[in-house]
């Protein structure tokens, strides 16, 4: 199994549209795909409500290989699986990291006999969850808005990962997609520019518009090439290509 977290210590960027995209192309492909969320706002969970594992993120953290083998030994799905977020995640950062990273690797191990791909979502900031997650996955993906603040927390993103693949050799970061972008904006069509200069490796060579069809497809639980209007088949193609890009680098074995 591979494991992917979508991180940024940023609210509103995309980590949760990224998250739940992949899934459900993932799922599509004939995968076996299991979904942790660990942000307590629980949108992921929100969005793939309808594929709840009923086993709670937390215990992913304290639980240990064989009650979650237990869990998940027999059960049936659609090929997409929930770990959804609950209100114990809120004490992880209560939690030692290097023992909640332990933790994590160890039950990610034993979900890896039931699944191809793990897709986890995190909480936009830098708590022992987060920390935990990109210590324990094998790659990482961050969306970025094409705004300043978004800007400045990317390069703390940056950052971060330097320090964080120290300790977490395996990890590849796959780069940061640019998301909402408007063409219409001279701002945003100038941040991405500098962006993409400033960080010509780690930038994704595609972006994905501020598209209201992905909103839309979000909060009604589907991915937006269910959404069956004109203006979302931009955003289809867009999120696609993010897809295809994530599984080709990602080298998924079935
Ligand atoms: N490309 C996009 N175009 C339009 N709306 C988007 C796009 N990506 C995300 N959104 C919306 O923006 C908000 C923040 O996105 P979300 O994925 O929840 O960010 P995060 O998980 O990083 O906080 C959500 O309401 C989501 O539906
Ligand atoms: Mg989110």
């Amino acid at each position: 199994m591979k494991t992917l977290v979508t991180a940024i210590q940023k609210g509103g960027q995309g980590k949760t549209f990224a998250t739940c995209h992949l899934a459900f192309d993932f799922q599509e492909r004939g995968l076996r795909v299991a979904v942790i969320d660990l942000d307590t706002q629980g949108n992921a969970s929100w969005t793939l409500a309808g594929h709840d594992s009923g086993y709670p993120a937390s215990r992913m953290f304290t639980a240990g290989g064989d009650e979650l083998r237990a869990w998940f030994a027999g059960r049936e799905d659609d090929g997409l699986t929930l770990i959804a977020a609950d209100a114990s995640l809120a004490n992880l950062d209560k939690m030692d990291l290097a023992q909640a990273a332990g933790a994590l690797r160890a039950s990610i191990e034993a979900l890896g006999e039931f699944f191809d791909v793990c897709l986890i979502d995190t909480a936009p900031s830098l708590g022992v969850a987060m920390t935990a997650a990109v210590l324990a996955a094998d790659y990482m993906l961050s969306p970025v808005e094409m705004e300043a603040y978004s800007l400045q927390g990317m390069k703390k993103m940056v950052a971060i990962i330097g320090n964080l693949r120290k300790q977490n050799p395996k990890l590849r970061f796959l780069g940061m997609v640019p998301n909402k972008v408007d063409a219409r904006k001279p701002r945003h069509v100038s941040n991405l520019a500098t962006l993409q200069q400033a960080y010509p490796q780690l930038i994704l060579p595609f972006s994905v518009g501020a598209r209201d069809s992905i909103a839309e497809a979000l909060g009604e639980q589907m991915p937006v090439w269910k959404i069956k209007k004109t203006a979302a088949r931009k955003a289809t193609q867009e999120v696609r290509a993010l897809a295809d890009y994530v599984f080709t680098k990602m080298e998924i074995a079935q």
